[in-house]
């Protein structure tokens, strides 16, 4: 496995991967690597070189937001990556991602003004820009990104095709511990109490989904049954919605449907989804 920190470096390794034949996976990160972002590495194809992105990105945190605190555990996160057979383990600073006068920004529409959107001002701009930049740094290749975040996942596909960039998404299921928590790099932040009331959320989610299998369809019904054990254990929820799986606006009767949770859980704040269909 190679570290690389310049861009310059990473563009010819990837072009020379693609001489050879070989397709580029990329798997963006922010570190504090844990077993849902190894699942995006052993989800890339065996036999593409797989970049694999840690960086955490300024743009994406909003003001009294976790950037100070968000955990950089670059040795660790190493380690993580040689043990899942990944090719470069990409760490740029933050000058090298930022040039002087850097004044651009990629926007989606639409799909970033609910949910997250609403209680993180800024963050999908922040977020897609990095990203599009990514996408830039690394050239034609096969992304994989988490299901945990949902709305992302949708944001990313759709600045895709919007932008006709040369980036197939990739989106892959959650992974969770046994008792059903979501694993989070936020996760650490958790004392002994907080991550027992953490798990509310999956919880909710569960019950939501014990609804939507008997055959129950109302919106409202949906998303009082998963905000009720949330209410109770969290000490703030932003939000418990079930909406439409493609446009995320507020749940009908389509075939499927998701049901999106953000809580706060001491200083804490988790997000967790379930897709119903
Ligand atoms: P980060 O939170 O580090 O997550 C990196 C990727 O891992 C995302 O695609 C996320 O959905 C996925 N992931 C996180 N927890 C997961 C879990 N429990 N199961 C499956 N996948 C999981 O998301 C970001 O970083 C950033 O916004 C980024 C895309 C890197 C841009 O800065």
């Amino acid at each position: 496995m190679r570290d690389v920190a310049e861009l310059s470096v990473l563009w010819d390794l990837c072009e020379g991967a693609r001489r050879e034949g070989r397709t580029v996976s990329l798997v963006p990160t922010m570190g504090a690597l844990h077993a849902g972002h190894a699942s995006l590495m052993d989800a890339a194809a065996p036999d593409s070189f797989c970049v694999v992105s840690v960086f955490v990105n300024p743009l994406q945190f909003g003001e009294g937001e976790d950037l100070d605190r968000y955990p950089r555990t670059l040795d660790a996160d190493r380690a993580v990556c040689a043990s899942h057979g990944v090719d470069v383990l990409f760490a740029p600073a933050h000058d090298a991602v930022f040039p002087d006068g850097f004044s651009s920004q990629v926007r989606v529409g639409g799909l970033t003004d609910r949910l997250e959107g609403v209680h993180r001002p800024g963050h999908f701009d922040g977020m897609t820009t990095i990203v599009a930049k990514l996408f830039g740094m690394v050239g034609k290749s096969t992304a994989y990104f988490g299901q945990k975040d949902y709305q992302q996942l949708q944001i990313v596909t759709r600045m895709a095709r919007d932008l006709n960039l040369p980036i197939e998404i990739v989106g892959c299921p959650i992974v969770r511990e046994d008792d059903g928590l979501a694993l989070s790099s936020r996760n650490r932040y958790l004392s002994p109490d907080e991550r027992a009331r953490a798990l509310s959320l999956s919880r909710g989610l569960a019950a939501a989904e014990s609804l939507w299998v008997e055959g129950i369809r109302d919106r409202n019904a949906l998303q009082r049954a998963a905000l009720e054990p949330i209410e109770a254990a969290a000490d703030r929820v932003d939000y418990v919605e079930a909406v439409d799986p493609q446009t995320l606006q507020p749940y009908g009767d389509g075939p499927g449907c998701v049901v999106l949770v953000a809580a706060h859980i001491g200083t804490t704040r988790l997000i967790d989804n379930r897709v119903l269909d």
